[in-house]
């Protein structure tokens, strides 16, 4: 039975019927739909708008029908949405007193309510999946203080720095992320119920009684915005899009440096696939899959701005594309964020052939320039003396730690014999040591601090 039905004379067509339902989708709100009936049910009765026996019938036929969907006796299927489904469910379970639930509410604040409380899972799921990923860092990190690897400009080799600093760099990216989830999931916690169709209702309704109930900080304080505001879902896209973005760079970073010419690291079998012609082939295909998903994740972003941009108040039906945007995002975001931490307990670093790579194509060469500096020369003539060493190593096939103490000094007098231990690249990162610098001991800094912000939400 339709919710609205007494008003027309014709049926709707079975395509229009198919093209409006929600319930295909939006069944995933069912829990928070009968929850927020109940706390509804129950502030209508405490406001003495149904009476104690009406109350006790609605919130206890609500409950069986929670029980009964939950052990799976109760299919949800055969109404236009979740919220005529509960309902309807309701008034074929205890008849009359069914019918009073929707007093003094409309789907319009009903659905923007379940939503928001759907989003709070939502986001709590979000924000633990990133504590366990940072931690998956936070290991790898620790791993790599006692380790060098060259960090890139430009993809080109730049500078050698701790390894720590690489995986830590990427804990700063999902600590801001965290944060912003909270921060998210904070101006969600505001209830629309109450506002009924968009102007409120003349029932004498206690909003704060009910989002008590529901947990909410409070009810919003006004009822058009509360039916048709969505910010909650473009902030959790705009997170979850945040989120993907830097996976989707830790990926791009994995996959390069697990490729025979980087060599850093192994990304382990158990996360590779093979190739059905190619015997020899280990690939990516977690990091490649999670930097796809990323464009997927942008695209509910998208499409959510672009649906709210000049929709008129208050709700219009447009709203209803809210959920499947908001149900894939956070699908793929909480698959990718859950593997990734997964993997990245099992991936190994490979300290030889990133110390190695640290040394080459002339990584030190900022370190020669900065010796000279160091030493009186200012800094743009150390550059340019340092430019010529590197061209004329170059020319004669020589690196900055073959070259001898003798043939720097043909250079420039500054240099001393201590220049050959300059140049080494585990001396060049630890000489970093400027606070959120590449040095192990600066890199150690940053890991503790990493820490105690991720114990902040993880208490
Ligand atoms: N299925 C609708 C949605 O998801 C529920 C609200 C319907 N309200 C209405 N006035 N048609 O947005």
């Amino acid at each position: 039975m339709k919710l609205w039905e007494g008003r027309f004379e014709n049926p709707t067509a079975a395509n229009a019927d198919g093209f409006n339902d929600s319930l295909p989708f939006d069944k995933k709100l069912w829990k928070e739909d009968i929850a927020a009936s109940v706390a509804h049910a129950t502030m209508l009765g405490k406001q003495k708008i149904i009476t104690e026996t009406e109350t006790e019938k609605i919130t206890d036929g609500l409950r069986a029908v929670y029980t009964d969907i939950e052990s799976g006796k109760l299919e949800i299927a055969g109404a236009e949405d979740i919220h005529s489904f509960v309902e309807n469910e309701l008034v074929k379970r205890i008849g009359d007193a069914g019918k009073k639930l929707h007093t003094a509410r409309s789907r319009n604040d009903q659905v923007a309510t379940d939503f928001r409380l759907y989003t709070r899972t939502a986001f709590e799921k979000t924000a633990h999946s990133l504590a366990r990923l940072i931690t998956s860092l936070c290991g790898l990190a620790e791993k790599g203080l006692d380790f060098i690897m060259p960090g890139y400009t430009h993809l080109r080799k730049a500078q050698p720095m701790c390894a720590g600093h690489f995986w830590n760099a990427y804990s700063e990216m999902f600590l801001r992320d965290l944060d912003r989830i909270h921060g998210s999931a904070e101006r969600a916690n505001v209830m629309p119920l109450g506002s009924g169709a968009l102007a409120g209702t003349s029932y004498p309704i206690d909003r704060s009684m009910t989002a008590r109930l529901l947990g909410f900080e409070k009810p919003c304080e006004n009822s058009l915005d509360g039916v048709s505001d969505r910010d909650f879902v473009c902030e959790y896209l705009f997170d979850g899009s945040l989120i993907m973005m830097h996976l989707s760079r830790l990926c791009e970073d994995m996959i390069l440096y697990s490729t025979e010419e980087f060599g850093f690291i192994e990304i382990p079998d158990e996360y590779s696939t093979g190739s059905s012609i190619m015997p020899q082939k280990k690939n990516p295909d977690v990091c490649e899959l999670t930097r796809g998903k990323t464009g997927r994740v942008y695209g509910h972003l998208t499409a959510m701005l672009t649906l709210l941009k000049a929709l008129p108040l208050a709700y219009d039906k447009d709203l209803q594309e809210d959920k499947e945007a908001f149900f894939d995002a956070e699908t793929q975001v909480l698959n990718c964020v859950n593997i990734m931490a997964e993997m990245l307990e099992h991936v190994a670093f490979k300290p030889e052939r990133a110390a190695v790579a640290a040394e080459s194509e002339f990584c030190c060469a900022t370190d020669v320039a900065d010796y000279l500096a160091k030493k009186g020369v200012p800094f743009r003539d150390a550059h340019a003396v340092t430019g010529k060493i590197v061209r004329d190593c170059i020319a004669k096939g020589a690196t900055l730690q073959s070259m001898t103490y003798e043939e720097y000094k043909s250079y420039d007098a500054h240099f001393d014999k201590d220049i050959v231990q300059t140049v080494k690249a585990k001396n060049c990162a630890d000489a970093r040591t400027s606070f959120g610098g590449a040095s192990a001991a600066s890199v150690k800094n940053n890991l503790q601090s990493i820490k105690q912000r991720l114990e902040k939400y993880t208490g």
